[in-house]
């Protein structure tokens, strides 16, 4: 029972976030997109952010089939301050408040230092390290004035210097760096910041692209992972439910690592 993952609303109670708003980049799909239906699920309204409007649109819809709550999709380039700007403005405007905060929105693909221009490298600092900032500055007023709780996705990638995850793992070390000095400076006005580091999560676009170290003769291979199997994105929407929760008003400044323990066993992610 203890290696099985299960929808969060068998683990924590519905309702949970009843009146709350949440507003997550990178909320359409992979990962992030079941962390903003687990917080839909226990009562919260959402805000789903990122470039592709047509996909965005389409996948705020299934995601308010899917829970029956309310769910709506802003277009906006996290790296762009004017568009987070907008997203913020949009959500307080439908909604009247920000509870919430997810950033989700991340850039990656695998390639070897040599292998990295220039532009490839900035570009995935920019969308991670830089859409982090952005969305993090425009919606801050806002988390204050709820004594919010802000979610910086990361990744272990840096532990331990994953080959060809340069760019991705200088940004997911910056993220955690963020979350430490926004835990201190925000923590007086009663906001908790903190990380979510997920290993190898199945069917998300990050693992397909990634994945390849996990295949043997074709077929994936969680041997090295200590719990033995591969996450699913539910593994990482438990961990968001509680530290949104009241259970976790005295944790800041921290990243969660959620991956069956991969990373301690070099297991690539
Ligand atoms: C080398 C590449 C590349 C690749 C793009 N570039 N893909 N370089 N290998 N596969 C280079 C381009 O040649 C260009 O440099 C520069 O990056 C910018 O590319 P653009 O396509 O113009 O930029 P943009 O349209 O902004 O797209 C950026 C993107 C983005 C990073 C490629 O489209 C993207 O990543 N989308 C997928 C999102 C994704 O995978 N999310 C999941 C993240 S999972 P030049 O020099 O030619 O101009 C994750 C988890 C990690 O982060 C941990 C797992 C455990």
């Amino acid at each position: 029972m203890s290696n099985v993952c299960v929808d969060t609303t068998q683990v924590f109670k519905e309702n949970l976030f009843a009146g709350k708003v949440l507003l997550c980049s990178g909320g359409g799909s992979g990962i992030c997109r079941t962390m903003t239906t687990a917080m839909v699920k226990h009562g919260a309204h959402a805000v789903i952010v990122s470039r592709s409007k047509d996909k965005l649109e389409k996948a705020a819809e299934e995601m308010r089939l899917e829970t029956g709550g309310q769910i709506i999709a802003v277009a906006g380039d996290v790296r762009k301050p004017e568009d987070m700007e907008n997203a913020v403005k949009a959500t307080v405007e439908k909604f009247g408040r920000i509870d919430f905060l997810i950033n989700g929105a991340a850039g990656n693909f695998l390639a070897p230092f040599q292998g990295l221009s220039y532009n490839a490298f900035k570009t995935v600092i920019d969308i991670d390290v830089l859409g982090t900032f952005n969305l993090t500055k425009a919606a801050s007023e806002y988390l204050k004035k709820t004594k919010g709780s802000i979610i910086n996705v990361s990744a272990t990638l840096y532990y331990t210097g994953v080959p060809f995850q340069l760019h991705a793992g200088t940004a997911k070390a910056a993220i955690d760096a963020m979350t430490k000095h926004l835990a201190i400076e925000l923590g007086p006005h009663g906001v908790r910041v903190n990380g979510l580091s997920p290993g190898p999560i199945a069917s998300t676009v990050g693992m397909t692209k990634l994945s390849a170290a996990f295949k043997r003769d074709g077929v994936n291979d969680y041997e090295g992972v200590p719990m033995g199997r591969a996450g699913e994105t539910m593994d990482i929407a438990q961990a968001t439910v509680f530290m949104n929760s009241a259970g976790a008003s005295w944790i800041t400044g921290t990243t969660l690592v959620i991956d069956g323990g991969s990373w301690m066993t070099n297991t690539p992610a």
